[in-house]
Parts: structure tokens; sequence; C-alpha cells
């Protein structure tokens, strides 16, 4: 979908505006107060973009069919958690010699630090989103900027061994240095981290926000310096680089992305496969086909190909696949295997039997040899739409299972980071017995708020807006009250996290992103891509051996 800027953006007296579809827009006001006001009609450029984009056709004409009362955020007043959001957000942003450059990861007064005055680069999307949507682009763009000069200035080394060239930093700070009387940027790129673990998503986030930044502002002068093509052939170089591999996918170490600990998702899971995915398909979209980049380009392609082909059919799971893994046969051996990863039906763990719907399905957390985790992930889900690499029928499949398994993936406070929780044996094996993510908390089980605009971007892009407008209104209810937690406990997310921190930036930037999507849909377009043609239908199963 191309949605670049279909909005008409107006100088006024109180500050920019910025036009929408339903004749409301977010005034910026100097003092940094957004509000809403009644204003703008639909140019021709709109109606051209409305008709040309099938997706924003369906768009437009389920928004004329979604009740009122589910959008209760196209009030003229915006909410006062909405307001008191942008005011938190603000605190949260970090100067590197007088310059903004991003968001600290929380600013609890409460709490010891420890890493969390970093600006971490998964953290910082929905605060580089919520910037770009409310026509702040500056930060955003010296972010993008400095990440780069952190990735090719530094040699990696975690004890003796150096890491790859092109690897992005978990996070960044800011320190004052004294001798030198100036600012110092110093970035981890997991040497610091617990279980000193490289971050696979930081590069890959970084490529989806370029996208991002230049959609959104039209300025793609910044993704075609040298500086910003070489960035991405770092990252992808690093990705595409050939190996012992016989999957398409990224092997990867456990606690490589945003659970960031160890929660047994080593192997192939599927946050990272449906980052990288995105980010292959936004870097092909930046990158110049001169010189190397046509080579590059062509890798690509051919992963693209490969990766889709292998997620859409060993990844997906609803009633009909989980009838017939349940049934496989074992010890095959040869190109004719059905049950090509050896998977033991008895591996299968009981709840799935109950948790799966007769409609809907997903994308399960990891497939590798005998291995099948059959764990919702909800952020690598939620990508996986926003990118495309869901078919039309995995994203309602997807969507249907939010509405059949609505207490356990939303339940009191939206949304589930993976479901179920480990308990017990599994837990201390799988957790090596951590105290942090004991059962229905932090990555095991627990909620995170900031999930919300992952879930009402897929919603948007689905086509089912009001289902997470009612997500929204549940995490408004609590949210601010509450001082912005990092995560909730609980089977239903009822409680604040057990060592949750408060004013949580992603927290507050993610309710943030929601709101301003779902008040204009046309948002989307910085963050989605639509299905397409060049990716291949799937090849069937028999067919993938006789290349
Ligand atoms: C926790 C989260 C991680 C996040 C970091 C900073 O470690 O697991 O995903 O980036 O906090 O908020």
């Amino acid at each position: 979908m191309v949605v670049g800027r279909p909005w008409s953006m107006q100088r006024t007296e109180s500050g920019l505006q910025q036009g929408s579809t339903d004749g409301q827009s977010t005034t910026v006001q100097n003092n940094g107060q957004p509000r809403m006001q009644p204003t703008r009609t639909l140019s021709s450029d709109h109606l051209e973009g409305l008709l040309t984009s099938p997706s924003m056709r369906s768009l437009a004409s389920m928004i004329a069919d979604t009740p009122r009362s589910d959008i209760s955020m196209m009030s003229l007043e915006p909410h006062p958690t909405f307001v008191e959001a942008w005011r938190c957000l603000r605190k949260a942003i970090i100067r590197f010699r007088d310059i903004p450059v991003g968001t600290i990861a929380a600013t609890d007064p409460s709490e010891e630090a420890l890493n969390y005055n970093q600006v971490f680069f998964r953290d910082f999307v929905p605060s580089a989103l919520a910037f770009l949507m409310n026509n702040e682009p500056e930060i955003v763009k010296n972010f993008l900027k400095k990440a780069l000069r952190l990735q090719s200035n530094w040699e990696k080394r975690i004890d003796n061994f150096t890491l790859g060239k092109g690897a992005m930093p978990a996070s960044f700070k800011v320190q004052f240095d004294a001798t030198r009387n100036h600012d110092v940027m110093m970035a981890d790129f997991g040497e610091s981290a617990i279980g000193r673990v490289a971050p696979v998503d930081s590069g890959f986030w970084w490529i989806i926000l370029l996208r991002a930044y230049s959609k959104s502002t039209g300025d793609h002068i910044l993704a075609e310096t040298p500086e910003c093509q070489q960035g991405i052939k770092l990252i992808l170089n690093l990705c595409l680089s050939e190996g012992f591999d016989t999957f398409p996918t990224l092997l990867c170490a456990d606690g490589c992305c945003m659970v960031d600990r160890r929660m047994g998702i080593y192997g192939y899971p599927i946050e990272i496969q449906s980052l990288f995915y995105m980010a292959l398909r936004c870097a092909r979209g930046m990158l110049k086909p001169e010189g190397d980049g046509k080579e590059l380009i062509e890798r690509i392609e051919k992963r693209l190909q490969a990766l889709s082909f292998h997620i859409r059919s060993y990844f997906w799971l609803d009633f009909e696949q989980l009838n017939k893994v349940y049934r496989y046969k074992t010890e095959e051996y040869s190109h004719t295997a059905v049950n090509k990863f050896n998977v033991i039906p008895d591996s299968i763990p009981d709840w799935v039997f109950d948790f799966m719907p007769m409609k809907g399905g997903y994308f399960i957390g990891n497939v590798s040899p005998a291995r099948m985790d059959f764990r919702w992930f909800c952020l690598g889900n939620c990508v996986a739409i926003l990118s495309s690499l869901a078919t039309k029928e995995q994203e309602a499949g997807i969507m249907d299972l939010f509405e059949e398994r609505w207490q356990d993936l939303i339940g009191e406070m939206p949304l589930k980071i993976a479901y179920p929780a480990l308990e017990n044996h599994a837990w201390r094996l799988v957790t090596g017995c951590d105290p942090k993510n004991t059962r229905w908390s932090y990555h095991n089980g627990g909620s995170w708020p900031v999930l919300i605009w992952l879930f009402t971007a897929a919603c948007i892009k689905a086509g089912r807006p009001h289902i997470a407008a009612r997500a929204i209104e549940l995490l408004e209810a609590r949210l601010a009250k509450d001082h912005w937690p990092e995560y909730y406990d609980g089977k239903l997310g009822r409680f604040v996290g057990k060592q949750a921190r408060k004013f949580q930036t992603w927290s507050i930037a993610g309710y943030l992103v929601a709101k301003m999507m779902l008040e204009d849909p046309f948002h989307l377009g910085i963050i989605a891509l639509e299905d397409d043609m060049k990716v291949k239908a799937p090849m069937s199963r028999s067919a993938s051996w006789t290349f």
C-alpha cells in the first residue's frame, strides 16, 4: 500500500495542523499539547489515494460501518490520558549535545534506573512513530543518524570475540564527559546486557523506522545517503550470509529480541522471523540498484520468496493443521515426507487442543527439527500482518483468534506477550528458574501495554478497527492511573507487574500511536506493507524439492 502522506499540512497560528479522513484533525499547539479540531476536506489527492489502494478502499467503507460508540477517540476534546501521555513522552526525551536523539526506556523516579535510563532501539520505535504522526520528525531523523554512527564506529568485542560488522546495539546512553566537556554516547551491543545476547531485532527496527520516516515526511534523501545505504547493506549482509542452514529463517539465541531473557525462544522465533521479513521488504524498497545494490536486491527477493513459503506453510496452525500434526507419522525419510521436521505428536501440549478455536489460527512460536513451540507470541503475529507475511486468510485467522480468545490474549489489560505461561517443571527447565519470569508475569505470559500499537495497526489493516477500539478503552481506563507500568501480571493481566517500572516510555508511546492511528487510519501507511504481487504464491510442498 502506498499511502505516502495523503493528507495536507497547514501551518496555523497555534501550530501544525494535519488533515485526515473523518473531518477532524489533531492540532499540535506550540505548548506541545495535542488538540482535536474539526477541519479538513478531502482533496482530489486524498480521493485518488483512497481509490487506488484496495486497503484504503475497504478501510474507508469499514470506518463508515463502524459504530461511532466504538471509536470514542473521535470526540472533539482529547481524552485527558492522551494529553497526559504526551506530557510524559516529552519528559523521556534525551539530548545529545543539545539535540534530541531518543527517549529513555523509563522515567520512574521510585526505582533504581539500571539500564532503563538508556535509549533502547525497540523501545524508541513507538516513540518515533508518535513523533512522526504528530509531525515532529527531527528527533527520529537524529536517532536514525546517530544509530548509524554507533553501528559503524565501534568494534564490538565481547571478551575476546568480535561481533559481526553491521550489528546495531540494543541501547545507548548519553553521558556527560567532564574532562572533554561534552556528551558522549555509550552503546550496548549485548556485552552489558543480562545473558550477554546481541539483539537481532535492533537492525530490523532501524530499517523499518527508516522507511516509516521516509513515508511520513516524504524525505527520501536521508535513506538515499551513502551512509544509510551502507547501514542497510551491513545489516542485511549479516542476515543473508551463507552458512549451514537448510531453512530460510534466521537462527537465533534465546533472548535476542523483546523477550530478552531466557524463555526458550532460541532457534527460529516468530518475532525475529516476522521482523526479518518486514525489514527485507522495507530494505528492498529503499536500496538503490547501483553497484552491489543490484545483487543484494536479488538476494533479498530470493530470500523473501523462501521465507514467506516456509513461514506460511510450517509456522501456521489452525484447527485443520493441528489435526494433521496430531495424526503425523514419524520417522519419515526422503523428500516425500509430510512430517518434514519429524515432530512427534506426543509433544503437542494439552492446552493447544482447548485453545485452538474452530475459527482462527496463528503462527506458532518456533519451528525446528522435532520441535514445534506451540506458544502464541503477540508481536510476531502482529508484525506478520503488518508486513503482509500473513496471507489475507491468515490475517483474518489471527484476528478471529483474538476475538475467539479475547479473555486469554487481551483479558483485562491488553495484551499478552505470550500464551500460555510456563509453569512448574517447564518453567524451571526452560527459563532456568528465572524469578522475574514466573508464571503469568513479565515475558512469561505477562501483559504489555506497548503491544497495543501493533495490535491496533494490525486490526486496522485487517479491517477490524472496532476490536482495537475495545482494547484501547480497557487500557485507557487504567494506564495513567497506574502510572504507565511496563507490564501487568496474572492470567487476565489484572495486577501491575511485580517488578514493572512505572512511567515506562513505550507503554506511553504505544498508547499514543494506537490512539492516533485509530483517529486517522491513514497513519497506517507509514508502518504497514501491502501484499506485494512479486512475492509469488507459496509453492506446493511436493514441488519444493524439484529445483
Ligand atoms: C526489558 C524488555 C525489553 C525492553 C527493555 C527496556 O528488558 O524485556 O524488551 O527493551 O526492558 O524497556
